[in-house]
């Protein structure tokens, strides 16, 4: 029954990512071509590809290669290879050259990086950041009634370029749209915003190319039709009309609408409407477009923490990063999809997309499952991180990425903040990472810098300028939602603080400095944007339970342990973060810290702290590579959900004669005993010694047989 659940529910999402678009688009993931290898006549429309591999997007190379210590992306990377390929398509535009007016745009959702597209020959466009979805109007390059060739060069041969794996390739979805007029509906051109009591504006952007001439029409208008879940048409309105072309390509159209009545989008019944914009020239309509939206209302407030629509609640959120385990960076809406469904049972209601734009799928998701987002985009400004990362770029392309980001995304009711930099190393006045190694980098971010590196009372340093900067570029298009950031330095002189731009407060660990934020942020909200770091393996576990393993023990010293392995009681973490528990309860009796992202929901190809290679992937999930939870998983499900939670551990496989400690998670009752062959160990109760708010604990014998814990309330026993 819940796989056929799973398989519609899946169908809804992807049907949704479908349609949430103009009439016209369609997947262009098929039938492409592959060449690991570089030459500029790959472009040419009659280069020899007959040899080439032939696959369906998404796809990524990088995970089709050995781990190998010589990869330059390092252990931090995933140690998987680089390098440059090419991605060819052959495929036919009908029509002729008497209907040149129809248009063709081709989108890639992401490319992992530094694609340059070809079409016949030509180039149409580059784009270095590997996690912008973007469009170009292919039109001018297109033969009609004709084949054509596509091209693409993805270029990640300058290593290493990020602290995780990133993948390689057209590892998200490719579209092609086509128009039949040149005037459009603008790419992201609608923008549809809500209240919580059935208002709803909508303003259209159209846009034309400058290379035709365009047909003339009398009259222009925008129609707006809402429909609600089971397809309904529960509103409907028209924008004023517009006489001119030009006067239309000026500035937005807009209308407004009510919908009576309408059901309110939250994380436990997050119900959607799908808003259709139809552009009407002269009575035809001449371009469409549809999109998803909600009616939720939610605020940060500085001594209440977060409200969803008049609710007082916890942001119960973790952070992702994009590759899904052993199946890399391509996107799989299946693989995606469980990642959520195994967080939404553990009880987390929000998703940070750390450190990057995320895939337009799981925005979807999100939207259609109940996740709050936390929207990233960037892990570095102008100072890099690691030696060819994104940062080469910044100058020039950052405002165009974070326009995409927001125009992109602004439509979700799922996010509700967006977070214009991670860990950003503009914090200090000057704290490069120039000339540490990857692992380095990593450890020193976290580290602390003295009050010399700090922002001055009376200048406006050039970090904060740019704070302002990116602030301004995001409230250029969007004004709905908070803005933040994920910062570890907590002084109220970090330079992106010192800007005043942000609108959340927002510490990356730093637990100990939270109690001083009512002082130092005074009527700013604030959030645990980044929490955690505890380091655990699966099914591996450091005795004693109750002495607490950092490792590294200083960020500066180095960590070694045979085993490779981390210990998954909620003992170990790094050194510059804290066990699960220590978190949650300042996060849970805080009341003005509206929540947190644990670093991190699942385990990740990439950043093995503390480990170096031949460890490859992180320890810091909560799930781990391939889908399993760790232990900490029914801690949260004990304190986020509903759900009867008795979680006894750890295995019952010692040597006789061995000291165990069995901890356990439970929920829904007042006490837990345990039994070893019948005999019992001992009542526990949370917070009584030895045990602790969140766990119970018994140090105990181990002899072969069977080991049973039972919950009971009042008295009775309601689960063994
Ligand atoms: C943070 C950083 C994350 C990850 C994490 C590991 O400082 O934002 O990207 O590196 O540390 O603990």
């Amino acid at each position: 029954m819940r796989n056929i659940k799973t398989i519609c529910l899946y169908i809804l999402l992807f049907c949704t990512a479908v349609t949430a678009s103009a009439r016209d688009r369609q997947l262009f993931d098929d039938g492409w071509l592959f060449l690991l290898s570089d030459s500029a006549q790959m472009a040419q429309p009659d280069y020899g590809d007959a040899h080439w591999r032939s696959l369906k997007l998404p796809h990524d190379w990088a995970v089709e290669g050995n781990f190998s210590v010589d990869n330059p992306s390092g252990a931090g990377g995933g140690a998987l290879p680089g390098g440059i390929g090419w991605y060819r398509k052959h495929f036919h535009i009908s029509g002729n050259m008497e209907s040149p007016s129809h248009r063709y745009y081709i989108q890639f959702d992401g490319v992992y990086m530094n694609s340059t597209v070809y079409v016949n020959g030509h180039q149409v466009g580059f784009r270095p950041y590997g996690y912008s979805t973007f469009e170009y109007d292919i039109t001018p390059f297109v033969h009609f009634g004709a084949d054509n060739v596509i091209a693409v060069r993805v270029d990640n041969s300058d290593q290493p370029n990020s602290r995780w794996y990133s993948g390689c390739g057209i590892y998200r979805h490719v579209w092609l749209t086509e128009k039949e007029c040149p005037l459009r509906i603008a790419h992201w051109g609608t923008f549809v915003t809500t209240d919580g009591n059935g208002k709803v504006q909508i303003e259209t952007r159209l846009s034309a190319p400058s290379d035709v001439t365009l047909p003339q029409f009398s009259q222009l208008k925008i129609h707006a039709c809402i429909y609600d879940g089971s397809n309904n048409l529960v509103a409907e309105a028209n924008s004023n009309s517009l006489k001119s072309i030009l006067l239309a390509l000026s500035k937005p159209l807009k209308v407004g609408v009510t919908v009576r009545h309408p059901h309110l989008w939250s994380v436990e019944h997050p119900y959607l409407y799908r808003v259709k914009v139809e552009l009407i020239a002269d009575g035809q309509v001449i371009d469409t477009e549809t999109t998803t939206t909600g009616f939720r209302h939610f605020r940060f407030d500085a001594k209440t923490g977060f409200w969803l629509n008049g609710k007082n609640m916890k942001i119960n959120g973790v952070c992702m990063h994009h590759d899904l385990g052993c199946l890399g960076a391509a996107l799989y809406e299946d693989a995606l999809h469980r990642q959520l469904l195994r967080l939404k049972e553990m009880g987390a209601n929000a998703i940070r997309c750390s450190h990057n734009p995320p895939s337009p799928e799981l925005l979807n998701m999100c939207d259609s499952m109940g996740f709050i987002v936390m929207d990233e985009s960037f892990d570095m400004w102008r100072r890099r991180k690691t030696k060819n990362d994104y940062a080469r770029f910044f100058d020039q392309w950052h405002e165009r990425d974070l326009t995409d980001l927001v125009l992109r995304d602004r439509n979700h009711p799922s996010v509700m903040m967006w977070s214009i930099g991670n860990e950003v190393l503009e914090q200090w006045s000057s704290a490069d990472a120039d000339t540490l190694s990857l692992a380095q980098a990593n450890l020193i971010l976290n580290a602390g810098h003295d009050a010399s590196q700090l922002a001055h009372d009376t200048v406006m340093s050039v970090n904060s300028l740019l704070t302002r900067h990116l602030c301004e570029i995001v409230r250029r298009y969007d004004t709905t939602r908070p803005i933040t950031a994920g910062c570890n330095e907590t002084s109220p002189d970090n330079h992106l603080f010192k800007s005043g731009a942000l609108d959340i407060i927002g510490f990356n660990y730093h637990r100990h400095d939270i109690k001083d934020v009512p002082k130092n942020f005074p009527g700013k909200p604030f959030l645990m944007s980044e929490s955690v770091s505890a380091l655990q393996t699966r099914g591996y576990y450091m005795m004693p339970s109750d002495s607490i393993y950092r490792a590294p023990k200083e960020w500066w010293l180095p960590y070694t342990d045979p085993s490779y392995k981390c210990s998954a009681y909620d003992n170990m973490h790094a050194s510059w973060s804290s066990t699960h528990e220590q978190t949650w309860d300042v996060v849970k009796h805080t009341p003005y810290c509206c929540g947190q992202f644990i670093w991190t929901g699942f385990d990740y190809l990439g950043e093995p702290t503390p480990y170096g290679y031949p460890a490859r992937s992180s320890y810091f999930g909560i799930i781990d590579l391939a889908g399993f939870p760790k232990d900490i998983y029914y801690m949260y499900q004990s304190e986020w959900t509903a759900k009867m939670v008795l979680h006894l551990f750890p295995h019952w496989n010692w040597l006789p004669g061995q000291n165990i400690d069995m901890w356990c998670y439970y929920s829904h009752a007042d006490e837990v005993e345990l039994f070893i062959n019948g005999k019992s160990q001992g009542v526990r109760r949370k917070s009584v010694a030895p045990s602790s708010p969140y766990h119970a604990l018994w140090h105990v014998v181990f002899e072969p047989g069977e080991v049973k814990v039972v919950s009971r309330l009042h008295g009775k026993k309601i689960a063994q």
